[in-house]
């Protein structure tokens, strides 16, 4: 079992559904990397105080499965900024039923977005 971060809200809960499953019925890892795109999003969205493009994904490591039922917890951390992109680590935390109520970390990643304008080009990250 894991701890959630205390520090801060979760960015996105969200439960997993019978439709986000794959073939085997657990859920597909496909489902859980796109919630990880969006909570890092939604943090790189406010530093860049506007539109932004995922441009890498690294190091995204799963490391428990996720089931239907699941409470899936996401947090962001910023870190670092650089002249037009901003990484950002995300954990995913799911919160399961057994009998007593357990929390897993269940997939980590390193994500970096560049922030864009109207016309999908890099600009640079507004002065914190
Ligand atoms: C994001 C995009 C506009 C960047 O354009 P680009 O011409 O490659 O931009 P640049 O080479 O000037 O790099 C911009 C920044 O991204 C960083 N960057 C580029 N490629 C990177 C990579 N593979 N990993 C990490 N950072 C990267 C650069 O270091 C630079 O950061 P900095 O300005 O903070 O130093 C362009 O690559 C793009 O449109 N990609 C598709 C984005 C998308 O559709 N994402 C969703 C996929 S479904």
């Amino acid at each position: 079992m894991d701890t959630l971060p205390t520090d801060r809200p979760p960015d996105i809960r969200v439960l997993a559904m019978p439709a986000d499953t794959n073939a085997a019925g657990d859920i597909f890892g496909g489902w859980l990397m796109s919630q990880v795109d969006i909570a890092g999003s939604i943090l790189a969205f406010r530093i860049a105080d506007g539109r932004v493009a995922t441009v890498a994904v690294n190091n995204f490591t799963f490391l428990k499965p996720v089931f239907v039922g699941d409470l899936v917890s996401l947090y962001t951390r910023l870190v670092k900024i650089g002249n037009t992109s901003v990484q950002i680590a995300v954990e995913a935390f799911a919160q399961r039923h057994r009998g007593i109520e357990e929390s897993h970390k269940v997939a980590t990643a390193t994500l970096t977005y560049v922030a864009v304008g109207e016309d999908r080009r890099p600009r640079p990250i507004p002065k914190q």
